[in-house]
């Protein structure tokens, strides 16, 4: 990217939205998993005992309700027990699984457990659902051109995770910078404004520029776009207004000066005849 002159990016964190108490909740779900579900088994029926959680991984829209189903090929004589910091919804059961609705996920990550207890041996299974905000709002500003350069500023709000951002600025339709921003690893909603700015060529005029917001996760992409904004003369700088200006103030003074030039060979012709 030869043309690359300048710029810059700034992340907002907005103030602690998701839930901060989940991290605590789940630190006491680990302290209270049972020690025997590690353990080798202590009789051969037991040995073959297995307990599975579906879907393992889950990325879902923030506010989200999810269904998890447990079950396990030793048949469920008391009910599994799901240790969760989300909020319960419906149960649904059969003969060897339970099915579970968790409600309005708002935790970015969550770990949810379901232990099962087979001839007084338990054994558990882990799902992770994980969370994501498309960009409420894809804004850019009018370009500006100064001195020699187009500057363009677009503004990503409310997204989450950011690190999974990837904005990319069009000019025409085609790609003139593109960011990926793994390295803001913030768990927070954000707000992104990235700053391009690249040297203006005289058929820059008119085009249109447009700014691109893509959520890459796994597989899932959230996208949002801005409206069109067109590189122009109209946004010339106060510094090129008041070049402009001095250039005008010029060429009136010129005028002027043949004017008067003029008047008085014309005055001089009619006082001659
Ligand atoms: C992010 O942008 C939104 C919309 O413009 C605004 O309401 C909010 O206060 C911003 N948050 C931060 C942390 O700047
Ligand atoms: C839960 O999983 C079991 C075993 O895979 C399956 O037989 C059952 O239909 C599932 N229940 C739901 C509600 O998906």
């Amino acid at each position: 990217m030869g043309f690359l002159l300048c710029f810059s990016l700034l992340v907002l964190l907005a103030a602690p939205y998701l839930e901060g108490g989940s991290a605590q909740r789940h630190r006491a779900v680990r302290a209270q998993r049972p020690r025997g579900g590690s353990s080798p088994m202590p009789s051969e029926t037991t040995a073959s005992f297995w307990v599975s959680i579906s879907p393992k991984l889950m990325t879902v829209e923030l506010g989200s309700s999810v269904w998890l189903n447990c079950s396990s090929n030793c048949p469920l004589l008391e009910s599994p027990v799901l240790h969760t910091g989300l909020r319960r919804g419906l149960t649904l059961s059969g003969p060897n699984w339970v099915s579970f609705q968790l409600l309005d996920v708002r935790t970015w990550s969550s770990d949810v457990r379901c232990f099962v207890t087979c001839a007084r041996v338990t054994r558990g299974a882990t799902a992770r659902i994980n969370t994501y905000k498309g960009p409420q709002s894809v804004i850019l500003e009018p370009p500006v051109l100064e001195g020699r350069e187009h500057t363009l500023r677009c503004h990503v709000t409310h997204v989450f995770p950011v690190r999974f951002l990837v904005v990319t600025l069009r000019r025409s339709g085609r790609v003139i910078y593109s960011e990926s921003l793994e390295r803001f690893t913030g768990l927070d909603l954000a707000n992104v404004t990235l700053t391009y700015a690249f040297p203006a060529k005289p058929n820059d005029y008119g085009q249109l520029v447009t700014c691109h917001a893509h959520l890459n996760l796994d597989g899932l992409v959230v996208h949002g776009s801005s409206a069109p904004m067109a590189l122009s003369f109209l946004t010339w700088s106060t510094r090129s207004k008041a070049l402009a200006s001095t250039c005008i103030a010029a060429l009136v003074g010129i005028l002027l000066a043949v004017g008067a030039a003029c008047l008085r060979k014309y005055l001089l012709m009619q006082s001659r005849a």
